[in-house]
């Protein structure tokens, strides 16, 4: 077991079911989402086409790229659908006292 690096991003509060909210992370920049009750985080990068899944749709517990569709899964970041084959980074995350906290720089993380 190593340390985790966690960082505050945002009150629970300010996240909106279904709503991915893009954030920088000790330099990594990640889509956080809110769904089915759970707070995930990931990499806000697809890993097809370099765009912002951020701006993507939330489809339960997956993250749907907006260029071409693939889906990512929030818990593991693995592709769902085509076109992408490889999957996006996904970080730790915790919620203490209403703030959301993710660690992006945990050495398992590799
Ligand atoms: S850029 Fe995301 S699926 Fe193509």
């Amino acid at each position: 077991m190593t340390p985790e690096n966690f960082a505050p991003v945002c009150a629970l509060a300010d996240l909106v079911a279904g709503e991915p909210r893009k954030a920088v992370v000790d330099g990594t920049t990640i889509a956080v989402v809110l769904t089915d009750g759970e707070v995930f985080a990931i990499n806000d990068i697809c890993s097809h086409g370099q765009v912002s899944l951020a701006e993507g749709e939330v489809d339960g517990c997956a993250l749907e790229c907006w260029l071409h569709g693939s889906q990512f899964d929030l818990r593991t970041g693995r592709p769902l659908s085509l076109p992408a084959t490889d999957p996006v980074p996904v970080y730790p995350v915790k919620v203490e006292d209403g703030t959301v906290f993710v660690a992006t720089r945990s050495s398992d993380l590799t």
